[in-house]
């Protein structure tokens, strides 16, 4: 067991409450280190994360015969959860710099340290920052021609979507948000803090890597758990190119994954562009009501408007940021 006040020294903990800090050192195990120590090699499985309170380790990288330091990592700082929480092997190996003491934890610890109040955003941030470090794009070839990138959306992905809305017709708004006003901050946050797990979402870029021309997302119904309301934006000069029926497909293959089934979505009644989508993964529509109407449709059926390899390929984009996610940040909204 680790002692509190290693734990209450350490910025990450400000203002925690002492009781949730004993709770978590209950949760930690002490383990000492002296300079030139090796704490986990590359490949080797990642079952724990490393705290560090005291001294410096050094995050080595090795590939063929070359080995170059990735960062070297000090007091507060949180190293090897990606490992645990994706169930991988470790990407790198953990030197001591100096002499020192890390505390040890599992998925439990973790996931206790992710939830407790103070410490989660400045957790979240971390999380934020691993996962783009894991996510990659998968290419997509448009009707066209015109090549997009698609891959999980980050929360640093904000500035893109606030630059892809200012950028909207006000009929794509009205279509989108139901109103043709740009949306607020607290929309915006909405949109771009998810837990990929309840609420996942697929963002798009030109084939330059950095300007945004899509999102697309479900959320989890909370009264049906295997079902997710859609929403999807595309930037108008992207729009007709067969770019949201592959999102609808690509959002398929991730929901499976999650438990999802059926997907509903509540569509402006003379959105013809969104109601041609649904329907060409079967969608029934509920009869129009005060201008907007209620679709409901499968999951796997969606999935068959990607072809299974590029599906297969969005999947693959999509897990390590889902597992470890699904460990520590479903509660987190
Ligand atoms: C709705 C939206 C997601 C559709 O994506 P998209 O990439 O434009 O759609 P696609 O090119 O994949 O398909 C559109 C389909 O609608 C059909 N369509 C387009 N305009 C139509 C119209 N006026 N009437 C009937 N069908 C129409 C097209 O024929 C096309 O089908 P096809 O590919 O078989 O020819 C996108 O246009 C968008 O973001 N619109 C603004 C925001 C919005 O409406 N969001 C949905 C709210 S949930």
């Amino acid at each position: 067991m680790a002692d509190p006040a290693d734990l209450a020294g350490l910025r990450l903990f400000a203002g925690a409450e002492p009781s949730a800090l004993e709770h978590l050192a209950g949760l930690l195990e002490e383990l000492p280190f002296f300079a030139g120590d090796v704490l986990y090699r590359q490949g080797d499985p990642g079952t724990t994360f490393l705290l560090i309170t005291s001294g410096r380790l050094g995050v080595v990288r090795a590939e063929g015969n070359d080995e170059h330091e990735l960062l070297e990592a000090g007091p507060g700082s949180v190293i090897g959860e990606l490992a645990m929480l994706t169930g991988r092997n470790r990407l790198a190996t953990v030197v001591a710099r100096s002499d020192g003491l890390v505390l040890v934890g599992d998925v439990d610890a973790f996931d206790e340290l992710v939830h407790m109040p103070p410490v989660h955003d400045r957790v979240a941030e971390v999380i934020a920052r691993r996962f783009a470090e894991i996510t990659y794009p998968v290419p997509l070839t448009l009707r066209d021609g015109t090549v997009v990138q698609v891959r999980p959306l980050l929360r640093s992905d904000r500035a893109t979507i606030e630059d892809m809305i200012s950028r909207q017709s006000e009929e794509t708004l009205r279509r989108r948000f139901f109103s043709p006003g740009h949306p607020g901050q607290r929309v915006v946050s909405h949109l771009v803090e998810i837990n990929y797990v309840d609420h996942f979402a697929w963002g798009v870029t030109a084939d330059d890597g950095t300007t945004g021309v899509a999102a697309a997302r479900y959320v989890r119904l909370n009264d049906e758990p295997t079902a997710a309301d859609l929403a999807f934006g595309i930037a108008d000069e992207f729009q007709g190119k067969g770019l949201g029926t592959s999102l609808l497909g690509a959002l398929a293959w991730v929901a499976a994954e999650a438990g999802v089934e059926h997907f509903t979505a509540e569509v402006l009644a003379d959105n013809r562009p969104m109601r041609a989508v649904l329907a060409k993964a079967g969608a029934v529509s509920e009869v129009p009501s005060m201008g907007t109407v209620e679709v409901r449709l499968d999951v796997e059926a969606a999935k068959l408007l990607v072809d299974p390899h590029t599906g297969e390929q969005l999947r693959q984009a999509a897990l390590d940021v889902v597992t470890a996610a699904g460990l520590v940040l479903v509660d987190l909204d």
